[in-house]
């Protein structure tokens, strides 16, 4: 979430010139800025507590309540409308929007404090510094510290997760989308000097590095542990084609979560895991050309066999998922920052690419259209028969994130 300063000369923009690029950015940050506009208008005629999604088979926006792991990517879009644009209707539904989110600080049922919190109360502070939002940050780190143990010297995603291959029941579940609560964490250490929200995250960041990548960099998605030795009893997927394949949205979170965290340690070991995992999705033989991935890299690929109640067995389509390309081009855009500058010219050049392709007709809706959201064709969970080739807000969030980040890196203010 954290808004990036570089230069245009490190930006080796080889195939784009810089003027160019403002009306790239400038195009699609009006878009974005219509589209929100549209979607507030939609949510007037909604519950005021129905917080935007997702669409249904007829193309309408479908909604979830605050509980859900999304509701703070609405608000954390119209922050980063308002960061862009300057535009005071947006700031004041961003915080509409945000402090409808107030009594999440202590909710303590599954582990995404760090998605529901700052990326609407965290851009709220970042954007206003009230000290009321910092506040409820602190209150919601403390409620996500809940979920750490010190034997499994990790935070629990889920009260608990269902093997697809049976009945199996497994209790303290970890998923690799959990990195990304851990910004949450850094900055409650940060801001009242507790060193025990650092050392969770830390805790948590090592062990996910242990367990949950791979020698080659790709990722599990679901690690399941013992409460009572630490031992790892299991490494599943819950939303990926198959145990050992790798669901790209998981890896995208690893790409993002290991750069951020580096970011906050400064540790070598973190950055060489975020690169690691960057150049494993970069490089890999089944990338599309267009570098949006489809949903699970090694779906329908021999040595990759789905569970026998997962509904990946009833889909043979490839769907890509926009979702996973629009959270790693952002993490791209930062990642380039703490590497070499042949590497960094090199993740930067692939985030370009794919922030030009996330905003081209492929992609990108029409205006009114797609339930007013900005981007089409992301997959929430093929297993679970759940929101497949749709938009989705988060796809959305980091869009615009990335354009964010573009768009200073290129120093328009
Ligand atoms: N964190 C849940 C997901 O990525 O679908």
């Amino acid at each position: 979430m954290k808004p990036l300063l570089c230069f245009v000369v490190a930006a080796g923009l080889t195939a784009y010139t810089t003027f160019t690029e403002k009306d790239f950015v400038s195009s699609n940050t009006g878009f974005a800025q219509r589209q929100l506009k549209h979607m507030l208008k939609e949510t007037e005629m909604r519950d005021s507590l129905a917080f935007p999604r997702t669409t249904d088979a007829a193309g309408k926006m479908t909604t979830t309540s605050m509980y859900d792991w999304t509701p703070g990517f609405f608000a954390g879009s119209l922050w980063y409308g308002y960061e862009l644009t300057k535009d005071p209707a947006l700031q004041q539904q961003a915080l509409r929007w945000t402090e409808k989110l107030q009594p999440l600080q202590y909710f303590t049922q599954h582990h995404d404090l760090g998605f529901m919190m700052y990326c609407s109360y965290g851009n709220a502070y970042r954007l206003t510094g009230n000290k009321a939002y910092r506040d409820v940050l602190v209150q919601g780190a403390r409620s996500l510290s809940t979920r750490y143990n010190p034997v499994t010297k990790s935070i629990k995603s889920w009260n608990a997760f269902k093997s697809w291959h049976g009945e199996q029941l497994y209790r303290y579940p970890v998923i690799i989308d959990n990195l990304m609560n851990l910004e949450l964490l850094f900055f409650a250490s940060r801001e009242t000097g507790d060193t025990s929200f650092r050392h969770i995250a830390v805790s948590h960041a090592e062990a996910a590095m242990r367990n949950q990548i791979r020698p080659d960099y790709s990722s599990y998605h679901v690690v399941c542990y013992d409460t009572i030795n630490g031992k790892v009893l299991a490494r599943e997927t819950a939303q990926g084609y198959a145990d050992n394949s790798t669901w790209a949205r998981g890896q995208a979170w690893g790409i993002y979560g290991f750069t951020m965290i580096y970011r906050e340690t400064k540790e070598a070991r973190f950055l060489k895991t975020a690169a690691g995992m960057a150049d494993w999705y970069l490089n890999s033989k089944n990338l599309p050309k267009d570098k949006v991935p489809y949903w699970d890299f090694n779906a329908e690929e021999k040595g990759y066999t789905p569970g026998v109640r997962s509904n990946t067995l009833k889909v043979k389509t490839k769907y890509r998922d926009v979702s996973a390309a629009a959270i790693v081009a952002s993490a791209l855009f930062e990642l380039s920052g703490y590497v070499d500058a042949n590497k960094g010219a090199k993740y930067r050049q692939a985030a370009i690419e794919m922030l030009h392709t996330l905003g081209s007709p492929a992609y990108r809706a029409q205006e009114g259209a797609n339930g007013n959201f900005i981007l089409m064709h992301s997959v929430g969970s093929i297993p679970h028969n759940n929101e497949i080739d749709v938009p989705l807000v988060y796809a959305d969030y980091y869009f615009m994130e990335a354009l964010q980040r573009y768009k200073q890196s290129l120093g328009i203010f």
